[in-house]
């Protein structure tokens, strides 16, 4: 399994951040880790270009239909056109934002199989649910509800993002880390089979920084990071790569 960086800019970027690419490229010609940009649509087109070969880029969602009268909208096929090899789907921000469900996610995952993405699908508690002990459980529902049938290590990407770590700077414990990911694993094995399971990078998102990306990585069943802010400078970045790169496998 080869682990994996991915940063996702949310709506940051225009086309004075592609200076930060070419830092990128430049600090990881030959990355060992697989290194993915997710920015905002508008600069998905020029950053793919930039980015290439090193560097994968990806959408941060996409609709479930391939086409059709959906204004301000935009199709996989139309991320796969600019240049992205993977789209983000059902991230907190996209599910509260725009009331996604596990449904929703679905279908929209199916759309980025049928253009040949790879999605990264997240999920996540939020603090009510965790402080009322229903991690798992959620969890669990999120998995069963958002990812179809037919998932592989080659199509799927699986981002555990709790929402009260996302932009805050808190971090769970390691071992609230491990519980969730060897929980996703299983519950992964459970329905695709210990083989297909086991190839399924599973990442860890919220608040990942350079000097918490070491020790997050050497968390059982983490096999890279979902990164927000620190993946909007190549520096920061850079850090985190190096981080993943150097860590157990
Ligand atoms: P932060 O790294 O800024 O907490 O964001 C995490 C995230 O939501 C990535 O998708």
């Amino acid at each position: 399994m080869r682990k994996l960086a991915a940063g996702n800019w949310k709506m940051n970027g225009t086309g004075a951040d592609l200076a930060e690419i070419e830092a990128l490229k430049a600090a990881h010609p030959a990355p060992s880790a697989e290194i993915l940009i997710c920015p905002p649509a508008t600069l998905l087109a020029r950053l793919s270009e930039a980015a290439a070969p090193a560097i994968a880029s990806g959408g941060q969602d996409c609709h479930a239909a391939p086409s059709g009268a959906h204004t301000g909208d935009i199709s996989a096929d139309m991320l796969q056109d600019a240049g992205a090899s993977y789209v983000i789907l059902g991230h907190s921000e996209r599910r509260s934002d725009h009331n996604e469900a596990d449904a929703d996610v679905a279908a929209k995952t199916r759309a980025a199989w049928a253009a040949g993405l790879i999605a990264v699908v997240c999920v996540g508690e939020t603090e009510a649910q965790r402080d009322a002990g229903q991690t798992l459980g959620v969890i669990g529902a999120q998995l069963s509800g958002s990812v179809p049938g037919g998932a592989t290590p080659e199509n799927l990407v699986i981002a555990y993002e709790p929402v009260w770590a996302i932009g805050t700077g808190r971090v769970p414990s390691l071992d609230q880390i491990a519980e969730v990911h060897d929980f996703m694993r299983a519950e992964l094995a459970t329905r695709l089979g210990a083989d297909i399971a086991a190839g399924i990078r599973l990442l860890y998102g919220g608040s990942v920084k350079p000097d918490n990306a070491s020790e997050i990585f050497a968390v059982s069943n983490v096999d890279g990071a979902l990164v927000g802010g620190a993946s909007l400078k190549a520096a920061d970045f850079s850090a985190i790569i190096a981080a993943l790169e150097t860590a157990p496998a």
